[in-house]
């Protein structure tokens, strides 16, 4: 099976520098993207299929192209990298082991919408990814595919890693886009959406780590290659992945369309000795539970919609049968109430009165 999102990554190894990186067919799509019209290259990532990381699996060349014509003003690419929703740990591995896919994912997209400025807004507490990410970007610029005319061209590109004070609204892009502009992190009233008006009312595109980590192998081996990843005609892989009660718990690359039963079972070892599966949610702390009645569906957005949940980021929290469950909601309503940005009603103040019921008056 190919991995083209880890195929770099080793445990216990140092992510590659530029020369290895290169070395291993590296940079090969910002080449290919130049010689490139920038709208051929939207229309191309379109009809690979690839839908966003972040969540909600809306086709990323399609939301691209929603951006205005060029007006000779700013326009940004910013990849989402806050990675607070509880139990998601995926773009984080990406970032600490091979920063030069992403950097090279995001050159690829930024020209594709000719964006001449690129932020990372990375989770505070990345640490690792942070100190990685940085090397890498200063490799970049040093070897000439950031900064002034890349490869010889007329395109220009410079990314900016900003570190983030830490909130989970932060993770919603137009909160995001607020932060980014120095301003508290609520989200912004949608239309106008970031694409057309973003970052300082400029055109901005806002894409997670993983989505513009797929860009450098879609346009380096093209749309086929790409569809043929997946199973059953879906396109591309997707990191998975399991946290909880289960015997090898982490995250794996694996082909769009796989099972909950294949995760769990084939990739997390299944359940530890003594513990049963009660449920699980399906991508993240903010979906809803799924049940062992679930497991054999594919981890495909419309499948999960159809079963009454969402597949969110595709990292699955395990719910045991001696794990108590109100405790654990309990424990994830805790988080959703501190975290709440307080902007709207329900959840500001229902959330606090959700977290402060007498949990043995429920038990
Ligand atoms: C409360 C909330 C938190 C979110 N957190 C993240 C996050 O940490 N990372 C992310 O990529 N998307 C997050 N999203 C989704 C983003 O708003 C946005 O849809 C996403 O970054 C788009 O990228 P994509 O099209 O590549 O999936 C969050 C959304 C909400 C409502």
């Amino acid at each position: 099976m190919q991995k083209p999102l880890t195929k770099n990554i080793e445990k216990g190894r140092a992510p590659f520098n530029f020369q290895q990186y290169s070395a291993a067919g590296g940079y090969l799509s910002v080449a290919k993207a130049l010689a490139m019209e920038p709208k051929a290259l939207v229309t191309f990532v379109k009809d690979s299929g690839l839908g966003g990381r972040g969540g909600a699996g809306f086709n990323t060349g399609l939301k691209w192209s929603f951006t205005p014509e060029p007006d000779g003003g700013p326009r940004y690419l910013v990849v989402n990298a806050d990675e607070m929703e509880p139990g998601t740990f995926k773009d984080r591995l990406l970032m600490e082991h091979d920063p030069h896919l992403l950097i090279e994912g995001m050159i690829t997209s930024a020209y594709a919408i000719q964006a001449s400025m690129a932020y990372i807004f990375l989770r505070g507490e990345y640490k690792l990814a942070e100190k990685n990410l940085q090397t890498a970007i200063a490799e970049a610029y040093a070897a000439g595919v950031l900064g002034k005319n890349i490869h010889g061209s007329n395109y220009s590109l410079d990314i900016c890693l900003h570190t983030s004070a830490g909130r989970y609204i932060c993770g919603e892009e137009t909160a995001l886009i607020n932060a980014l502009e120095g301003k508290r992190a609520n989200p912004r009233a949608k239309p106008p959406f970031p694409q057309v008006s973003g970052l300082w009312g400029r055109p901005t595109l806002v894409n997670n780590v993983e989505t513009i980590c797929n860009i450098p192998g879609i346009v380096t081996h093209g749309i086929e290659w790409y569809k043929a990843l997946g199973l059953n005609g879906q396109p591309g892989t997707r990191i998975c992945g399991v946290s909880g009660r289960v015997k090898n718990p982490g995250c794996w690359e694996m082909p769009v369309g796989t099972t909950f039963r294949t995760l769990l079972e084939d990739y997390a070892g299944g359940m530890q000795d003594g513990y049963q599966l009660k449920a699980f949610l399906p991508g993240g702390g903010s979906t809803d539970f799924l049940l062992p009645e679930h497991l054999d569906l594919p981890m495909l957005p419309g499948d999960v919609a159809k079963a009454g949940s969402r597949l969110g980021t595709s990292l699955i929290m395990v719910l045991d049968d001696k794990t108590c469950p109100v405790g654990c909601i309990h424990n994830l309503i805790k988080f959703f109430a501190h975290e709440s940005c307080g902007w709207c009603t329900p959840c500001r103040d229902g959330l606090p009165w959700a977290e402060h019921i007498d949990r043995k008056s429920v038990v």
